[in-house]
């Protein structure tokens, strides 16, 4: 399972500046609904755009397992689906590699599905929580035996007659509703799942786009979400947008580099994704968004960013949501930025690829940056230039590699990483599309 071939150290250095117009990878959150939810349909789904990442192919992996005919087309992806409650017992255990995403929404789909299935994951994935999709789970009938702390390796054993759920989330997290809404797909009757504070609904929306019956109510400061269960899913074709958590790291270099000016185009803006935007707004960043268009129903448009002398900014809890994956470089760019920054309400980051809070915090102060973690905030004293030098330790975390590469193009001395494969989990590509841009990454 795990390699035991040296991890590529990669060396970021100062660079000139920035420039040129790239699309990025597809969305990661609505590649894998696109291939589980045609995998769920009946006839053949086409997918434009689908990341081609490890994350998503782990899924397509578990979904081929499970008895859905997926494969290539030129550049786009077909899914021949089972329908719902079609799928069929795995002949052996599903890896989903360093995806909680592929894991916790699959556990859903899963346990509505009359059928045993083993899940396991890489070093990474085995120690991420899954308690919090398996509690809610349990209400449909099905059995969950995983490893102490509820860890991976999971064995599944669905149920043919799902109860439908009736939960509200205790954190917000757009895993776990996906989760309750997957399972609810095959029970008889009505799903209803609330969530504290409006996450992702990427699910919701594809959900309705192969033809079943959700709708979304306000509850108080977050949603009621309710779906009606086993509706015939329709396939149905879906174009995937650049996925804006990968866009947030070109973004970010052209903000920090001298000179720089960069336009990505065809990037996701679902307001549920935008939270970093509106940060960096607030820090003064020069970025602006052009040929706003709707395409495949989501919000889509080109954004343009140019360097910028940042300010410190102080970003509230409640935005966490909309900007989870993007903490780690936010925090590279509130370093390069003069002032002390607070980023509040941090908890769910220590459930990440890695613990992301302590993670975050050790790659800024490895490169000469002051930081401090109060109770669940971030604490960075910007000083206006980053010193670097560091060597960090990326924890087998793909956005922590990216961010650190990121904070070499701007620090005094260059920076390094311990190991750079897991960036092809979200990002196939990345230092190549960097370096067209002219960044200054290399092998070390
Ligand atoms: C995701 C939800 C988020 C996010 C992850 C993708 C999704 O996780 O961090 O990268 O596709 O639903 P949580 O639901 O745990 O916040």
């Amino acid at each position: 399972m795990e390699s035991l071939t040296p991890r590529p150290h990669i060396s970021a250095r100062p660079a000139a500046p920035l420039t040129g117009s790239i699309g990025v990878p597809g969305d990661k959150s609505i590649s894998h609904r696109a291939l589980m939810f045609g995998a769920l349909a009946i006839g053949q789904t086409r997918i434009s755009g689908l990341l081609e990442g490890e994350d998503v192919l782990r899924t397509a992996g578990a979904m081929r397992a499970l008895g859905a005919e997926i494969s290539r087309d030129g550049a786009d992806w077909l899914v021949a689906g089972r329908g719902i409650g079609g799928l069929t017992e795995p002949a052996d255990v599903l890896d989903m590699g360093n995806s909680g995403t592929a894991a916790r929404l699959l556990a859903g789909i899963l346990a509505s599905h009359d059928l045993y299935a083993v899940m396991t994951g890489d070093a990474s994935l085995r120690k991420r929580p899954m308690a919090r999709v398996i509690e809610p789970l349990k209400g449909t009938g099905a059995q969950f035996f995983a490893r102490s702390g509820n860890r991976l390796p999971l064995t599944i054993i669905g149920t043919r007659e799902a109860m439908p759920l009736t939960y509200r989330l205790p954190v917000a997290s757009a895993q776990v509703k996906s989760a309750v809404l997957l399972a609810g797909l095959n029970a008889r009757g009505v799903t209803e799942v609330e969530e504290p504070e409006p996450t992702r609904d990427h699910s919701e929306n594809m959900l309705r786009h192969f033809g079943a019956q959700v709708s979304v109510e306000r509850a108080g400061k977050g949603r009621l979400i309710r779906l009606t269960g086993q509706p015939e899913l329709r396939a149905a074709d879906v174009v995937v947008p650049g996925d804006p958590s990968s866009a947030a790291f070109p973004i970010a270099a052209a903000l920090l580099v001298p000179g720089s000016k960069v336009t990505i185009t065809g990037a996701g803006l679902n307001p549920l994704r935008t939270g970093l935007f509106e940060s960096l707004r607030e820090m003064g960043a020069e970025l602006t968004i052009e040929n706003a268009r709707i395409e495949g129903g989501e919000p889509v448009g080109d954004i343009v960013a140019a360097y910028t002398e940042l300010r410190a900014v102080d970003v509230p809890a409640e935005r966490a949501p909309s900007m989870i994956d993007e903490y780690p470089i936010l925090a590279v760019l509130c370093a390069a930025a003069n002032g002390t920054s607070r980023l509040r309400g941090l908890s769910e980051l220590r459930v990440k690829e890695s613990d992301r809070l302590s993670a975050t915090a050790a790659l800024l102060r490895v490169n000469g940056v002051q930081v401090e973690i109060e109770g669940d905030d971030l604490i960075i004293h910007g000083t206006g230039s980053i010193p670097g030098g560091g060597l960090v330790e990326t924890h087998m975390d793909h956005r922590l590699a990216m961010s650190a590469l990121v904070l070499g193009q701007a620090s005094k001395e260059p920076a390094r990483i311990d190991d750079a494969s897991f960036i092809d989990t979200s990002f196939p590509g990345f230092l190549t599309l960097m370096r067209g841009l002219g960044a200054n990454m290399v092998a070390a």
